[in-house]
């Protein structure tokens, strides 16, 4: 049965507040809560069910958004039409960075922040992060581009950090030629 999450705003100061590490094993409930995240943003990206279930579609949700303080992210990246990789990290650190910033041309967007906000935020192009899976393994993930984006907008969320907090309020948007704009 799909279950519609009930997402916090980002008015409530939970969003503001640090996570915290987790502990394994992974109790059930946490379990189940990571494949309610995933199923609600693979409906959230396919249309017929965006619009049965009224979902605002999202690649990426972080736990503090549904009011849990762990350091718990989930993205959902459609690498192809109708084809999902589901990527869920536990205790997410960022390793390395590219030197080279990219952003958003269209700007970021977020399940908490139910208005658009305009502005280009700085990320990085290329990332490796570690961290854990469900079962406590070791996992090492790298990413570029937008997928890169999404992994530094969630883990963002787990330090209280909200997109727009990174958009220059004197310069909120670059040209190419500052920038490489995707
Ligand atoms: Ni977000």
């Amino acid at each position: 049965m799909f279950k519609k999450l009930d997402i916090l705003d980002e008015k409530d100061k939970l969003l503001r507040q640090t996570s915290k590490e987790v502990t394994f094993p992974l109790s059930k409930e946490d379990k189940k809560i990571i494949q309610q995240i995933i199923d609600h943003l693979t409906y959230s990206q396919i249309e017929e069910y965006e619009e049965k279930y009224d979902l605002r579609p999202g690649m990426g949700l972080a736990f503090p958004q549904l009011g849990l303080l762990k350091r718990i992210i989930v993205v959902v990246y459609e690498y192809n039409e109708g084809k999902f990789d589901n990527y869920v990290i536990i205790n997410p650190t960022i390793v390395s960075n590219s030197k080279e910033l990219i952003a958003a041309e269209a700007g970021e967007g977020c399940l908490s922040v139910n208005r658009e906000v305009e502005g280009h935020v700085p990320r990085f192009a290329r990332v490796t992060i570690e961290g854990f899976d469900e079962d406590g393994n070791k996992i090492r993930v790298r990413a570029r581009e937008d997928l890169s984006i999404a992994f530094q907008h969630e883990i963002d969320h787990l330090n209280g950090i909200l997109f727009y907090d990174k958009i220059n309020k004197n310069k909120p948007f670059f040209n190419e030629h500052e920038m490489r704009l995707i």
